[in-house]
């Protein structure tokens, strides 16, 4: 299979760094080839099925992979050095759909009443309200801002039901970064993010974490939130036709809450991103 350029110049998540220990290889596949990971002396490494020696980073409590030469640094999440802020990383969930597939679905709000019933949202509130989104030319990122929805449990830690505010961001071709109202501090937001790891072109494994202000949620209690969002995904996600997004405008009629879709979609294509992607239409 041939890898487009692009892609082989991306990061990606490899694993949680607790996957990877001292003294022994933890096999991974990335775009549909096979990396092994290790740590010595502490620092996590890579080598790609030839042996030749990956580009790694370590951050936000996973290993980072490129599979080429990196055409830029990892993106920077800058609430994660916030005092008072606890990460959180969620386990990894493997999902038979193609990883751009579930970025797209972590952008989409308009799931949530029908999907994450009585927790991210219920009818009859089921509209989303016009928000703003682009293409960030100096950030080279998709951004959407200024969301509101109604959700009756918007976290672990919300009592009762919330008018909350989103802000989205895809800062790389299978990064989503979501900025949400903090129930305890009105003034400061929750960060949840899915790493999504590239196993082939209609496989991938997601890697939910989150930075956040909440002392008293024990870790389990966080995970298992996260774990039955992503499981009401899955079967979803499982079944999208066709498997791989399309990166070209079909002919339906956009609704609002499509309007991050179609710029995560013109951005991967205007950044020339091809794994998991249909580029001609079926
Ligand atoms: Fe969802």
């Amino acid at each position: 299979m041939t890898i487009a350029p692009a892609d082989r110049a991306a990061w990606y998540p490899a694993a949680p760094s607790s996957a990877v220990t001292e003294g022994h290889a933890t096999p991974t596949v990335l775009l549909g080839e096979g990396v092994a990971l290790f740590r010595t002396d502490g620092v996590a490494a890579a080598t790609g099925a030839d042996r030749r020696a990956l580009a790694v980073t370590e951050r936000y409590d996973h290993v980072w992979v490129c599979p080429g030469t990196p055409d830029r640094a990892l993106f920077a999440i800058p609430e994660a050095a916030m005092p008072g802020r606890r990460a959180v990383p969620c386990g990894s969930i493997h999902v038979r759909c193609s990883p751009l597939r579930a970025v797209e679905n972590f952008l989409d709000i308009a799931h949530f009443p029908f999907i994450h019933t009585g927790i991210l949202g219920e009818e009859p509130h089921t509209e989303v309200n016009r928000y703003d989104v682009r293409i960030d030319d100096d950030l080279d990122e998709v951004w959407a801002r200024n969301i509101t929805f109604h959700q009756p449990q918007a976290s672990v830690s919300a009592e009762g039901a919330l008018d909350v505010r989103y802000e989205y961001r895809v800062p790389a071709p299978t990064t989503a970064i979501l900025y949400k109202t903090c129930p305890a501090r009105p003034a400061e937001w929750d960060v949840i993010a899915i790493f999504v790891q590239p196993v082939s072109e209609e496989t991938c494994i997601a890697h939910p974490w989150m930075t956040m202000f909440d002392d008293a949620t024990p870790h389990a209690d966080m995970v298992a939130f996260q774990q039955t969002i992503f499981l009401q995904d899955r079967s979803i996600l499982e079944n999208q036709i066709p498997a791989r997004l399309p990166l070209d405008p079909g002919m339906e009629v956009p609704t609002q809450a499509d309007l991050t879709s179609i710029a995560y979609r013109r951005w991967l294509k205007r950044r020339g991103h091809a794994h998991g992607a249909q580029l001609v239409a079926a």
